[in-house]
């Protein structure tokens, strides 16, 4: 108990020591006006790194980023000792001088440049012993230093190299045997040799090869075992049977997160084996049917949209933890009654070729929130079609080909924020239905609708029960 009391005690003194001093002296090492030095030294626009200035009443600080400038040099001694992150973005720097960040070297942790002209790895790196995090992105890196790699290596564990001009798998990759996460998007691979992860294998969890000129789901992913997240965007992969290379992997089971938008498929592989997987991206892609039997009842978030989907994928239904459905740019017409797990809370469906909102179309749907239907050519949506729909806050129908304020509105809630144009005006037959009128000044308080009926008049006075 007294230990408990002196020890708090030291704390107060101490807290009140540091506002003293805080309050005495705590200078920015640099004293440009465009650095703050608030919890971090944050610098924009510098044309070149201002002179360091020491001594007793500089602040301590371990965060240093340059935002976009004019530096090219990063010269000897012009960086504060002690630092754990340096981010430098969008500079031309081209140099970097061999000792720059020795007053770090046992600290640094984080190191990110991007947009840099630097056209070799910085030796400059070879000193830090606890470097964590190496982020290189948009810098055209022609000389990869083996030394220095060799010499970080075995400390990293997220390292990122993004469109750097990579133009095949590098070898040297095999030396970082501590990675958890991998990220070599934006470099024109074009194949990965099978054994690219073997001394990897066991390590790594994320991995992303977003655009990397890849026409094969490599072999090589295999032989991972722990990975719970693969991004593969922006390939173009020919053979749709090779996607199931995925799902027989080691990690099949513990993968989440699977990535595959804008890479050329056709189809759809059997993914049920990924049964921990709660993301898939399948965009922009060329699918034109899911076979049933195919999706893995694990997901809860599904994205199909720009494809050539002419129904409801039949999964679909049987997924009880989907909460986002992507279905938008397809090719859909009708929907089947009960298309959707009753568990969907956003569900975006618009660019399709609907016609018909039925009183079944959205049944059981009583958590949808959001539901998205532009740029349909629905002309009728059936009187009950939103009678499930308690929780729905958002309804968008732009640019469809309704003629007349569809009945079915009188049982949204009056909260629904709701966005509606068509192709031509409404017809506004007189007297406006009653239910119609109750709903419309319901919602008086929350938004009106700024449309005319054919007629001219405002949809704003028909619905408020005016005939004219
Ligand atoms: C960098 O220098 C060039 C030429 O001196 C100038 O046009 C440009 O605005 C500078 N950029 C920044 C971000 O200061
Ligand atoms: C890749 O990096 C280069 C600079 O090396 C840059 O000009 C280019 O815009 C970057 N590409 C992308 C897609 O960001
Ligand atoms: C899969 O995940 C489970 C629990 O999350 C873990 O115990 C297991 O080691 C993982 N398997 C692999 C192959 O990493
Ligand atoms: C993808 O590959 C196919 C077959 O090799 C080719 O015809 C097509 O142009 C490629 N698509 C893209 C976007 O590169
Ligand atoms: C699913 O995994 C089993 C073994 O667990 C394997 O025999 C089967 O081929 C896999 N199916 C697919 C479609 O990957
Ligand atoms: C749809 O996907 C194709 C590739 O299949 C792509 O070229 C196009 O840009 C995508 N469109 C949209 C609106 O994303
Ligand atoms: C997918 O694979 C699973 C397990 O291997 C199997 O039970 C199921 O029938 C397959 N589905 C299809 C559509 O082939
Ligand atoms: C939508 O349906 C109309 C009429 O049936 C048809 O002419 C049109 O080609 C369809 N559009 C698409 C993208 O399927
Ligand atoms: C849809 O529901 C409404 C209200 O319950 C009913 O009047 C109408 O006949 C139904 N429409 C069809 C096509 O079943």
């Amino acid at each position: 108990m007294v230990m408990e009391l002196t020890r708090n005690l030291h704390i107060v003194l101490l807290i009140g020591v540091v506002c003293v001093v805080q309050a005495i002296a705590v200078i920015c090492p640099y004293s440009d006006l465009i650095c703050s030095c608030d919890s971090e030294i944050l610098c924009y626009g510098l044309q070149q790194i201002p002179p360091l200035i020491t001594g007793d009443n500089v602040g301590k600080f371990t965060y240093l980023t340059f935002q976009v400038g004019n530096i090219t040099n990063i010269p000897s001694n012009s960086l504060p000792p002690g630092l754990t992150l340096i981010e430098l973005s969008s500079h031309p720097i081209s140099s970097i001088a061999d000792d720059a960040f020795d007053s770090s070297a046992d600290t640094l942790e984080t190191f990110t440049i991007k947009e840099s002209h630097l056209t070799s790895l910085p030796t400059a790196l070879k000193k830090l012993s606890k470097l964590i995090r190496l982020f290189i992105d948009d810098t055209p890196i022609q000389v990869w230093d083996t030394a220095t790699l060799k010499q970080i290596a075995p400390t990293v564990e997220n390292l990122a190299l993004r469109n750097v001009s990579l133009s095949t798998w590098p070898s040297w990759i095999s030396d970082f045997n501590s990675l958890l996460t991998l990220d070599l998007s934006g470099n024109p691979l074009n194949a990965i040799p099978d054994d690219a992860f073997n001394s990897l294998k066991e390590s790594v969890t994320v991995l992303e090869l977003r655009n990397t000129g890849l026409t094969h789901v490599p072999q090589a992913l295999s032989t991972l075992s722990s990975l719970i997240s693969l991004d593969l965007r922006n390939n173009n992969f020919t053979d749709v049977s090779e996607i199931e290379r995925i799902a027989g992997s080691p990690f099949a089971r513990n993968l989440t997160d699977l990535f595959l938008d804008s890479s050329g498929l056709t189809g759809a592989a059997n993914l049920t084996n990924l049964t921990s997987l709660k993301v898939i991206g399948l965009s922009n892609n060329r699918i034109s049917d899911v076979a049933a039997g195919s999706l893995p009842r694990s997901l809860i978030a599904l994205y199909l949209s720009n494809n050539s989907l002419s129904s409801v994928p039949q999964d679909v239904a049987f997924l009880n933890s989907l909460t986002d459905l992507y279905l938008s740019n397809n090719r859909i017409k009708e929907i089947e009654p009960t298309s959707f797990p009753s568990s969907l809370v956003y569900l975006d469906l618009h660019f399709n070729n609907l016609t018909v909102i039925t009183n079944t179309t959205f049944t059981h749907l009583s958590l949808l929130e959001h539901l998205l239907l532009n740029f349909n050519p629905i002309s009728t949506i059936e009187p009950a079609a939103f009678s499930d729909l308690v929780s729905l806050q958002q309804l968008s129908l732009i640019e469809t080909h309704l003629t007349e304020i569809p009945l079915a509105f009188s049982l949204l809630s009056p909260q629904t924020d709701l966005s509606i144009t068509t192709t031509q005006p409404f017809s506004c037959p007189c007297p406006a239905p009653r239910e119609l009128v109750e709903w419309y000044s319901s919602r008086a308080l929350f938004s009106t609708i700024h449309l005319y009926c054919s007629s001219g008049q405002l949809i704003d006075s028909y619905l408020s029960g005016q005939c004219r």
